[in-house]
């Protein structure tokens, strides 16, 4: 568990040890798996990618991404959906090619999900696995969209999302009514899958459901509590929960 002051210092060494690691991989000519999140958490560290990137010249030719999770109903060319976030904050300014992106769709019909969705999980062992998965927190303790229930062995499939999930969500899309009420969500045991987590949380709101996912009891009630579990984590925060 790493505490510094700030968001961007952490985001920096991160995304400095993500830089390093693609550079390894491209020594030995081989591809690098990441698992990419959305939402405000990692805002800083894809700006910071960007830049080594503009500035460092740092490729991303050999990288593959897998997103965690996308709202049901949204299309990509919502200003809402993940698919743009991603797009705007990293994918538009970096060298990854397009067929090496992996978002999971908000729009795929009812009859096709669960194909859909194990076409997303056989995807990712098909290209070897998540090398190192970027998590955040939601309040109601989900890390992907895993909301508090979630099964340790659960894989990619559509989920509810919880009250906490929405009202926190709400902001963004002009109040509760228009909120989604489902996602698309890669699974615990995808996650947990991952050979390395980086986690980070920032911010007093987060302080509470961290330190019961890290301290507390491992439970379903409380998604990221399993990733005490986890043998090769790095918990990036800027508050201090002991
Ligand atoms: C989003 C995701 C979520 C967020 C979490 C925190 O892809 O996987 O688990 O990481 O909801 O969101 P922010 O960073 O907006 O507080």
């Amino acid at each position: 568990m790493i505490v510094v002051d700030s968001k961007e210092n952490h985001s920096r060494k991160i995304a400095r040890n993500i830089a390093d690691e693609i550079l390894l991989r491209q020594k030995l000519n081989k591809n690098i798996v990441l698992g990419l999140a959305t939402g405000s958490t990692p805002i800083f560290l894809y700006t910071e990618l960007v830049r080594l990137h503009i500035e460092e010249q740092l490729s991303f030719k050999n990288v593959i991404t897998f997103n965690l999770d996308e709202y049901c109903g949204l299309c990509t060319e919502n200003d809402k959906s993940y698919y743009h976030f991603m797009h705007k904050y990293l994918f538009n300014h970096i060298d990854i090619p397009s067929e090496n992106i992996f978002i999971p769709s908000g729009q795929v019909e009812q009859l096709f999900l669960k194909d859909y969705c194990e076409g997303y999980e056989h995807q990712i062992q098909k290209l070897g696995g998540i090398d190192i998965q970027i998590l955040g927190i939601g309040r109601s303790g989900h890390i992907g969209f895993n909301e508090p229930g979630s099964e340790i062995d659960s894989v990619t499939r559509q989920v509810k999302l919880h009250e906490i999930t929405r009202n926190d969500a709400s902001g963004d899309f002009d109040g509760l009514e228009n909120t989604p009420t489902h996602a698309i969500t890669m699974g615990m045991q995808t996650i947990m899958d991952a050979k390395k987590i980086f986690f980070m949380a920032f911010g007093e709101s987060k302080k509470e459901i961290t330190k019961k996912a890290f301290f507390g009891e491992i439970t379903d009630a409380v998604p990221a509590s399993h990733l005490q579990k986890h043998k090769h984590k790095t918990i990036c925060i800027d508050f201090n929960i002991k």
